[in-house]
């Protein structure tokens, strides 16, 4: 598969990038949704935290790539993102994985949207949409159908309850482009008992998915996979 190193998203003589290898440092933002959220600089690269979690860049870009590691990306040919975040996972689908086809993004939070725009350059183009939205309502109203969903919606630590039930994934079913995969990051600290059978059944009982569940991804998530067949 393709691969090229992940892009920085900073100025090459950035003094921030350069003095925080000797100094970490950060700048903070207030967010409606997600309370205090922090902007790290640390060893050369910028990050996104809430007070108790990484939202982008750190360990939940290399979580989402474990999953991505699983799929075949060059039969994708349209994604839907759900939780933008710092938009790290669109810097890996780019960059590392070489895919460059069409990808909508949608967040709840206007000022995660500012953040990923002004301070991680995630732009709006031809081939990146950023819609702000509850990612319930975007998909039980959505009439378009993409190869790859990826679910990453978390409020700091915590995916919202409304995530881990069967409305939300009878709504992402019908989302679904015929063999479309879906990578959702189901949360912290779950083991197989915890994860909610109802999401489960909503796959399987059509016949036409596959499905894996990784634990202890980054030692602290789950990953759900479901593999159109
Ligand atoms: C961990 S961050 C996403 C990181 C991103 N996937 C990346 O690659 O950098 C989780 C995001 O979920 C968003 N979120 C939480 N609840 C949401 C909701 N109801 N609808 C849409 N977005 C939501 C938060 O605003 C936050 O930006």
């Amino acid at each position: 598969m393709f691969r090229r190193k992940v892009k920085t998203h900073f100025h090459p003589f950035s003094y921030k990038k350069w003095f925080s290898y000797v100094w970490p440092f950060s700048t903070h933002a207030h967010s409606e949704y997600s309370g205090k959220l922090e902007i790290n600089w640390i060893d050369g690269r910028k990050r996104l935290d809430s007070e108790n979690a990484n939202y982008s860049y750190g360990s939940l870009q290399r979580i989402l790539e474990t999953g991505l590691e699983t799929l075949n990306l060059s039969a994708v040919q349209s994604v839907l993102l759900l939780g933008l975040g710092g938009g790290s996972v669109i810097g890996s689908l780019r960059f590392r994985y070489g895919y460059q086809g069409p990808i909508l993004a949608v967040d709840i939070d206007p000022e995660i949207i500012r953040i990923a725009k002004e301070e991680f350059h995630i732009l709006e183009s031809e081939s990146l949409s950023i819609r702000q939205s509850d990612a319930l309502e975007f998909v039980k109203q959505c009439d378009q159908k993409f190869d790859l969903i990826i679910v990453d919606l978390f409020i700091d630590r915590h995916v919202p309850e409304v995530f881990l039930e069967k409305q939300f994934h009878e709504a992402i079913l019908s989302c679904l482009d015929e063999k479309a995969n879906l990578l959702m990051n189901l949360g912290i600290g779950l083991d197989s008992e915890k994860v909610p059978p109802a999401i489960l059944k909503t796959y399987t009982k059509e016949n036409r998915y596959q499905l894996k569940l990784l634990h202890g991804v980054e030692g602290t998530n789950t990953l759900l996979l479901v593999y159109g067949l």
